[in-house]
């Protein structure tokens, strides 16, 4: 029995990838939550329409969560087809909070939570798994131009576009945004203040080093991983100012998870209406 799982999948883009999923992937498709309240109630919205998705609870910001899925899949599937990370966060606009206090939340969220989840879950991929990491506009390398130390800049995003990026070296530079934004100096140090943007930088990078160092986790042939724009989307995280439906939204995740076998499709940034774009030098074509 084939499985599918995605992270966030109680609302917005998640549960549109879920939809999509109950209808167009031939396995089980798991609908995960943080809070099982949300996520059943979305299970039972997607029943009502004829499709059949499982629940199981899934915060990944709780490592025991983390663990406590993968046992679950494990004894139950002895393994993953398709990871959808999709759960993540974003302060809105206007928040008051102090650019700090934004950088180690939505930090943790969006890149360490869904870094954890990667690292216990790409180990029980099985052969031809497919990972897709929700990534963003926001999350094009070219955002860090608008640093105000270009110099510095320049040298972030030197390292950040390296073929020779560890992860070791990415966990550090993440931790070094975070840093320098309590230190108050990451305008200085050449970042930017959007934390946000550098979360999803950060989860842009990850998807091409995981790609090629995808062996050192796990030995399966054709495991591919992408990161997708999904498009500017009509979702509380947008305060539905998106003019893109969730199931729009949905659309270059669900391609990335249902890619061919023997793809040459990998570590690709993919925009919403498909088209790959190159992350490192761009050109980004519109948002939606
Ligand atoms: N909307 C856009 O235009 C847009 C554009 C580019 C990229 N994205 C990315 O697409 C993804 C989905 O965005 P969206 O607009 O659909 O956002 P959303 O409506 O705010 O939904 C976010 C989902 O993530 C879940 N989540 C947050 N923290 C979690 C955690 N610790 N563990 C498990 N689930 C957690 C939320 O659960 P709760 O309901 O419990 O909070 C919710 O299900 C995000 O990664 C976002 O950054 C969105």
């Amino acid at each position: 029995m084939k499985v599918a799982v995605v992270t966030g999948g109680n609302k917005g883009i998640g549960l549109g990838i879920v939809r999509a999923l109950c209808k167009k992937f031939d396995g089980v498709v798991y609908l995960t939550a943080r809070d099982p309240e949300r996520g059943n109630k979305a299970v039972e919205k997607l029943k009502s329409e004829g499709l059949n998705p499982s629940f199981h609870t899934l915060d990944i910001l709780s490592t025991q969560s983390i663990l406590d899925f993968k046992k679950y899949i494990l004894d139950k599937y002895e393994g993953l087809d398709i990871l959808v990370n999709n759960a993540g966060i974003a302060f809105k606009v206007a928040a008051t909070e102090p650019v700090a206090v934004q950088a180690k939340t939505t930090l943790r969220t969006n890149y360490w939570g869904t870094k954890e989840l990667l690292e216990n879950f790409l180990p029980i991929l099985k052969p031809g798994a497919r990972v897709v990491n929700l990534s963003s506009s926001c999350g094009f390398l070219g955002k860090l131009d608008n640093c105000v130390n270009k110099e510095k800049g320049k040298i972030i995003k030197d390292k950040l576009a390296s073929e020779a990026l560890t992860i070791e070296d990415l966990d550090g530079l993440m931790e070094n945004y975070v840093d320098t934004t309590a230190a108050g100096n990451h305008e200085e140090q050449g970042w930017i203040s959007d934390s946000y943007n550098v979360s999803k930088i950060g989860i842009s990078a990850l998807s091409r080093v995981l790609q090629r160092d995808i062996g050192k986790y796990n030995s399966a042939p054709d495991l591919v991983l992408n990161h997708v724009h999904p498009g500017y989307v009509d979702t509380d995280m947008t305060s539905h100012k998106g003019p893109l439906s969730i199931d729009r939204g949905a659309e270059s995740s669900v391609y990335a998870a249902l890619l061919p076998p023997n793809t040459d499709i990998k570590g690709a940034y993919i925009w919403h209406d498909c088209q790959l774009v190159d992350w490192v030098n761009g050109p980004t074509p519109p948002m939606t």
